[in-house]
């Protein structure tokens, strides 16, 4: 597709601000010399802008600006809305954000205003406004940064009664209410609109996380999504109505639970996200962050909008990015489809809580610095071919869900087990396509029957909540010849997180061919041993599990898998099993896995979350009956393609690991690297580095 930019903006967050102006011409020196084309502005000025409520003065941010199109950098500015200035917070005390503790804040920190305050939303409108009046048409400006890192829930007495008409209108009357959120448990029946409350700790809430009415819990988390997005539109209106056609967007966060960004994505112009993993992040949950901050933008390109040059500073433990790795991480995300490389931040504070903030230009103020070097010398190879890179899809056979009322959902229950991450059993299913280079899209569970049949495979991980018309979507997809994949926790919940009752996975049930009657919790450490049938059991193309199961672990029989967390007993009402559970008589020889043909299509139920080895042989032998072309070229060697208009594919090859590695791309061979030249040899053997990456041309 026709890229976003007119060219590969790499750069980040610049704070001068901070610093005297002879300090602002040096950054802009050496920031060129890194080949530096880019600076986001104006993330945290609103004192600055306006130091009291009828009072502007953009006369920094006009030096600031300025001095950015003299040297032709490109601008991506934002309207400084992410923190509140003292004079807002002395004068209406209310704009601030009331945790759920019910402590209403005062003035400091950021993240920090009522997403319901019409104070705030009227303050914040008018200062996006005046920005856009003053700077659209501004020579390089790139895209507009509305906020900063929206997310944090409010619990104010304002929200409360926004809250009430948020309910009112969802629901009409107080009997459709009380239906839903099933508030006759504990007596809890609403008699009174004025009687609903958030559901606070010292309230309904049970710890931050859960509440003893769990349909006010997950209304309450909507409204407030929708709260912030509400916020968002706000400044993006105001801006729109000077400038007719800068991308606008706002930095998300991944997989952050607040917010359901396929929501919010329908009013971003282009997604942007900020990328930090941690040091015990595997790589595969990195690319399924970036596939999935892709899919929230409808699957076009992103903007990488932050990521550290070198440590973060707010894990307990930070570890300095060894050479290479920060290189690394760029081009993951380049390749899962970013055409933007930003950091936060250009020049290292020396003073606020960020000032161990890797950056690219360091306390020593000088270019000699590996982290400049590493910058610098990764600008270079995004000057030379970035621009020919931006625009590329990717084309993905396969699908999985990511349904943040599931999340919620999931999470948020009291029982079976705290074991259960959403996140994390998301990513127990999607490693197994990463490991094998399958790309994957990620979508929401409410995607249509007809966008879900572009799919070979739709995976829903954990999908607890099943909201509607989306059983009839899958059964529809399935029945024309998809391939459907679920398993423990689905289909238990309606939206209201109410069980749907008659036996679960509820609405997915007949499609399952399963009723799972019991789910066991496993003590953390406690596993049960998952076997394939001894019996063959033809799975698609003629493989069976068992057979496969011998080729992954070089025996037909014996050692199992591991079932960890929790375990689905269930009983087959169609289905065939794939596997059966091994371990005590309780367990023993009942289904675990099991396959259910449905019209042209079938359908998996994978009863407990199962160890790498088991997911990998129980999604490997479905993927590779339908013949999707897996790639695996090395141990911990990535491989993403992205197709351009006129048919030509970047495929990138990614060394994930801090050591090198000898790869194969036998189906390569002859291909030239755009970064070096070279060409992949006859033999398709390539010596990879430690985080080495080479772009084919294909
Ligand atoms: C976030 C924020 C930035 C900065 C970085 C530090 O992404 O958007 O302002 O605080 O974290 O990692
Ligand atoms: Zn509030």
């Amino acid at each position: 597709m026709t890229p976003i930019f007119d060219r590969f903006l790499y750069g980040g967050d610049w704070n001068p601000e901070q610093w005297d102006e002879q300090t602002w011409r040096r950054d802009i020196e050496m920031l060129k010399d890194a080949h530096i084309n880019e600076a986001t502005i104006n993330v945290f000025s609103w004192a600055s802008l306006q130091p009291d409520e009828e009072t502007y003065d953009f006369t920094t941010l006009d030096r600031i600006v300025k001095l950015l199109v003299d040297n032709g950098m490109s601008i991506v500015l934002a309207t400084s809305t992410g923190a509140l200035p003292a004079w807002l917070v002395r004068t209406h005390p209310e704009v601030i954000k009331t945790d759920i503790d019910g402590r209403r804040h005062v003035f400091g920190g950021r993240h920090n205003a009522c997403p319901n305050s019409p104070v705030f939303r009227r303050l914040a409108r008018a200062l996006a406004s005046k920005l856009a009046e003053r700077y659209a048409g501004t020579p390089g400006l790139a895209a507009w940064h509305v906020s900063n890192e929206y997310g944090e829930m409010c619990y104010c007495a304002q929200c409360a009664q926004s809250f009430r008409e948020w309910l009112r209108s969802k629901y009409g009357t107080l009997e459709a209410l009380n239906r839903a959120w099933y508030s006759n448990f504990w007596g809890h029946t609403i008699l009174d609109w004025a009687d609903i409350v958030p559901p606070v700790d010292y309230g309904d809430g049970i710890g931050t996380d859960k509440a003893v009415i769990s349909g006010l819990y997950m209304d309450y988390r909507r409204f407030q999504s929708q709260s912030m997005l509400a916020c968002y539109t706000n400044e993006r209106d105001a801006i729109r109505a000077f400038d007719v056609d800068t991308p606008i967007t706002t930095n998300l966060m991944g997989t952050f639970k607040n917010l359901d960004y396929f929501e919010w994505g329908r009013e971003l112009d282009v997604v942007s996200w900020d990328n930090y993993p941690g040091m015990d992040t595997p790589p595969s949950f990195t690319a399924m962050v970036h596939d999935l901050m892709r899919g929230v933008g409808g699957n076009k390109p992103f903007m990488l909008m932050e990521q550290t040059p070198n440590q973060q500073n707010w894990f307990p433990f930070c570890k300095v990015k060894r050479p290479g790795e920060v290189r690394k991480l760029s081009w993951q995300a380049v390749a899962h489809g970013a055409d933007t490389v930003q950091f936060f931040q250009m020049r290292q504070s020396i003073g606020g809580c960020e000032r161990f903030h890797g950056a690219v230009i360091g306390h020593d103020g000088t270019e000699d610095s590996r982290t400049f070097r590493e910058i610098a010398a990764l600008g270079d190879e995004l000057d030379r071919v970035g621009a020919d890179l931006m625009g590329g899809e990717i084309d993905a056979q396969v699908a999985i869900m990511f349904d943040w009322s599931s999340y919620w959902s999931l999470e948020g229950c009291v029982g079976p087990t705290q074991g259960l991450r959403y996140p994390d059993e998301v990513h127990r299913f999607y490693r197994v396509f990463h490991e094998r280079n399958i790309a994957v899209d990620m979508i929401p569970s409410t995607t249509d029957a007809a966008t879900l049949a572009r799919y070979r495979m739709v995976v829903a991980p954990a999908l607890i909540q099943v909201l509607p018309g989306v059983a009839d979507a899958v059964t529809e997809y399935v029945r024309g010849g998809g391939t459907f994949v679920t398993g423990y926790m689905a289909g238990i919940h309606n939206e209201h997180d109410l069980v749907v009752p008659g036996g679960y996975p509820g609405e997915l049930r007949r499609l399952m061919g399963v009723w799972v009657e019991e789910i066991d919790a496993l003590a953390p450490g406690e596993t049960v041993p998952v076997m394939p049938v001894a019996a063959p059991q033809v799975v698609d193309g003629g493989r069976d599990l068992a057979r496969h199961y011998g080729t992954v672990t070089g025996e037909q029989d014996g050692t199992a898998w591991s079932g960890v967390i929790v375990a689905s007993l269930m009983h087959l009402e169609g289905a065939r099993p794939l596997a059966v559970y091994g371990g005590d008589a309780f367990y023993a020889g009942s289904p675990a896995v099991t396959v259910n043909e449905v019209g042209d299509g079938r359908a998996y139920y994978v009863g407990a979350p199962l160890d790498e080895v088991g997911m990998g042989a129980v999604l490997g032998v479905v993927a590779d009956g339908l013949g999707l072309e897996s790639t695996v070229a090395g141990d911990g060697v990535e491989i993403m393609r992205r197709r351009h208009e006129d048919g030509s594919v970047d495929v990138y090859v990614i060394n994930l690991e801090d050591r090198a590695v000898r790869a194969s791309l036998a189906s390569y061979a002859g291909a030239r690297d755009r970064l070096t030249g070279n060409g992949v040899s006859a033999g398709g053997i390539v010596e990879l580095p430690a985080y080495g990456v080479m772009i084919l041309e294909s």
